[in-house]
């Protein structure tokens, strides 16, 4: 009797641990938040950012600024990485930003308000095309425009 006792905890133990190891896996610790969720997470935000980078290559305004870049895919691909963690970050996912600071980053390029609003105006068209709500391209936006004053230039 004594034994079967036994056996029959070890047996709750075992499930009960089962159960716990399932649940972290289905269930990641760090969801992010419901914004982050409802951009698709980091597959979302890529592709926003893809459609993003493709936008800008296009855009007359600013495309200038990006020639140098354009011509080495490596360099490419970190500034899409940077991008899709900076924003992953800012509206509280999982991603963390390591790249330059945005002083740092666009010192000395020249880059006034026109060319600043072409950029936000090309994000805000991503966001669109990728099904994002008013609501939350506003949220996005937001978060966005205390930037300006480190990357414009007098
Ligand atoms: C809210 C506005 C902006 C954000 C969030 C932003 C973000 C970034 C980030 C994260 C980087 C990479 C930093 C690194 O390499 O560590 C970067 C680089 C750069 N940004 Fe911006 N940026 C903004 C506005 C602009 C504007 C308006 C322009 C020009 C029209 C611009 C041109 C560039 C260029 C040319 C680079 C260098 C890319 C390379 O590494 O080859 N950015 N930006």
């Amino acid at each position: 009797m004594k034994k079967s006792l036994f056996r029959l905890g070890g047996i709750a133990l075992v499930l009960l641990v089962g159960f716990t190891a399932c649940k972290k896996n289905d269930v990641p610790v760090n969801a992010g938040s419901a914004l982050y969720q409802r951009l698709g997470g980091n597959m979302g935000i890529k592709k926003v950012v893809d459609d993003f980078i493709g936008i800008v290559v296009a855009d007359n305004v600013i495309n200038g600024f990006f020639a140098t870049t354009a011509r080495s895919q490596e360099r490419v691909d970190r500034l899409k990485m940077n991008l899709v963690n900076q924003i992953g970050q800012a509206v509280g996912g999982t991603e963390t930003y390591t790249g330059l600071s945005m002083k740092a980053a666009h010192v000395g390029m020249g880059i006034k308000d026109v060319h600043f609003n072409a950029l936000v105006n090309d994000l805000v068209a991503a966001l669109k095309k990728n099904g994002v709500s008013d609501a939350d391209i506003n949220t996005i936006g937001g978060a966005l425009v205390p930037l300006k004053t480190d990357i414009v230039e007098p």
